[in-house]
């Protein structure tokens, strides 16, 4: 028996020791690139594809880097099963462009247990524990929509009646809450203000055009449109020339804009949109300046905001539109 015995312990030895000689190997440096997961909304507008293109610029090309990003097409539970597969895939760090705010309590749990850093970026997510993420950078969307309702003020000033019409982007997703949100604010503040029931235009040109010609065969009073997003308001002004409807600078509706792409810019100058409210998609090295602090063991803000501002005609030249990266 205890020969038997020392038998068992030499072969648990060897097995032992070849294991562990196995974790003492030193792990070749500068071969392991950071990898990192990243679940895009989807490709809906203009503002996004720029989004996508900052994302994928800053990251695919840097050799420390590993880069997989998924589409969502705008539905969250694709972007569940997105960061599921990035847990098990054993991602150093995910990123995650939130379709809506709410529902992602229980992944991002999930990715928590796992150990991985999450960023979330562009929109924000609804979660009772914020430490499931290590920071936010995105727009101050609730800013933005003031600034809107700011200049509609000064510009409708002793105007008896403001009928607006409103276009919105998809429903729950923190661009669409905080904009409208600043629009019902300040119609709450001005009598003269009548917005309509809001039309869903889901930040697509192609659906907007749809509810906008739909809504035009029974009403034509409008002053104002407060669109969500570009491209929203390229298929509304598509609707309103079909319907003969006109827009812009002398024309019956003022249209204010969200995003400021390079094609509502010209629109701009050239008369056909009063004005574009800036949302800067272009934060990809943003993102990597707070990776590389964070992976050097630097204290990172909870929330990151990005620069923006308004333009009207006056404040545009060709020059500037050419050179403008989106
Ligand atoms: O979340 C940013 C918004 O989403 C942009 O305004 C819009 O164009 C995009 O689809």
């Amino acid at each position: 028996m205890r020969r038997f015995c020392s038998v068992l312990l030499c072969i648990a030895l060897v097995f032992g020791m070849a294991g562990c000689r196995k974790t003492q190997d030193p792990e070749p440096t500068n071969s392991k690139k950071f990898v990192i997961g990243f679940s895009q909304v989807g490709s809906e507008s203009d503002w996004r594809i720029a989004n996508t293109k900052s994302m994928t610029e800053t990251f695919s090309y840097d050799p420390d880097y590993e880069f997989i990003m998924e589409n969502a097409r705008q539905k969250q539970e694709n972007q569940f099963a997105s960061v599921r597969r990035f847990i098990l895939d054993g991602v150093d760090m995910i990123i995650i462009a939130p379709t809506i705010e709410e529902g992602w309590q229980t992944v991002l749990q999930e990715v928590h247990d796992a150990g991985i850093p999450v960023i979330i970026m562009d929109r924000s997510v609804a979660v009772w524990d914020d430490n499931l993420f290590l920071t936010n950078i995105g727009s101050n969307f609730l800013g933005q929509g003031q600034k809107a309702a700011a200049w509609l003020a000064e510009q409708t000033e002793g105007e008896d009646q403001v009928n607006i019409l409103h276009l919105q982007g998809t429903r729950g997703a923190t661009a669409q809450i905080m904009r409208t949100k600043a629009l019902d604010d300040a119609v709450a503040e001005h009598s003269n203000w009548i917005a309509a029931e809001p039309l869903y235009g889901d930040f697509t040109e192609a659906k907007a055009y749809e509810v906008v010609t739909e809504y035009l065969k029974e009403n034509r009073d409008i002053d104002v449109l407060y669109s969500e997003n570009d491209n929203m308001t390229f298929g509304a002004m598509h609707a309103f020339d079909e319907a003969g409807i006109t827009y812009g600078k002398g024309g019956q509706v003022k249209i204010i804009t969200f995003d400021a792409t390079k094609e509502a810019l010209q629109y701009c100058m050239d008369g056909k949109i009063d004005l574009c409210v800036e949302c800067n998609p272009l934060f990809g090295p943003q993102v990597k300046e707070l990776i590389e602090k964070y992976r050097n063991g630097g204290q990172i803000p909870k929330q990151v905001s990005v620069e923006e501002k308004i333009f009207t005609s006056k404040d545009l030249d060709q020059a500037f539109i050419d050179a403008r990266e989106y």
